[in-house]
């Protein structure tokens, strides 16, 4: 069972590049059916079409409004016959349009432990703020941004000295662990949603640090 997925991009697409290469080991139960940006320029785009994947730009500025934008969007996930979506630095906020049209099967990553620091700069926020641990979510997307119902989560520790980017990377790091991860559990059918709580079917126990990390649920072979 191979599930086909949409990928939503606007940046680098380094947490594409991590599902790509999941896919490619064979770890990820998954096949990228498309990835779509809302910037042309976006490098991400560059990645999928490295990788022969059907990569589409589809500029927000072309639309008179965001439900519009939305459903341009919707009808070319639906051509390409993903049947999740996966936003993988995607920086627009999702209508009721776009979440009804996939209904518990669009999946977020944030660079923060939602709640805290929900944002365009989840990074930033948490270093000004002086904390000692940050990380990074994956999470259902709902209609409120950076909101939905926690999948998995990985913390790090942050120092003093942190900035957006020394604290972003270390984040970054783990995000290219949890996404995937993830995606996989979706793909093979083992979440479920109970109104705020997702509860993922034979999960273990966390197992003490991860490369300098805490992950819950735990990392599976592979991720
Ligand atoms: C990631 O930090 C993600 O959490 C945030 O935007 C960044 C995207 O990075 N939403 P990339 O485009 O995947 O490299």
């Amino acid at each position: 069972m191979t599930l086909p997925i949409a990928v939503l991009v606007s940046g680098s697409g380094s947490n594409l590049q991590a599902l790509i290469e999941r896919v490619e080991s064979g770890a990820l139960d998954a096949r990228i059916a498309l990835v779509l940006s809302n910037k042309p320029e976006a490098l991400a785009l560059e990645r999928a079409r490295a990788c022969g994947i059907k990569a589409v730009a589809l500029p927000h500025a072309d639309y008179p409004d965001r439900a519009a934008f939305d459903a341009a969007m919707v009808a070319a996930i639906r051509q390409s016959g993903a049947e999740a979506v996966v936003m993988a630095g995607f920086m627009r906020l999702l209508t009721p349009v776009f979440i009804h049209a996939f209904p518990g099967r669009i999946i977020n990553i944030h660079p923060a432990l939602l709640p805290s620091f929900a944002g365009a700069h989840g990074q930033r926020d948490a270093a000004n703020y002086g904390v000692a641990i940050s990380g990074a979510t994956v999470h259902f997307v709902d209609e409120i941004m950076d909101h939905g119902p926690v999948v998995i989560q990985a913390a790090v520790p942050a120092y003093p000295d942190d900035d957006a980017a020394s604290l972003g990377e270390r984040i970054l790091a783990m995000e290219h662990r949890i996404l995937p991860q993830a995606v996989q559990w979706l793909a093979t059918g083992r979440l479920s949603i109970e109104g705020r709580k997702v509860r993922l079917r034979d999960a273990g126990l966390p197992k003490a640090v991860v490369e300098g990390a805490l992950v819950n649920p735990p990392l599976e072979q592979g991720f």
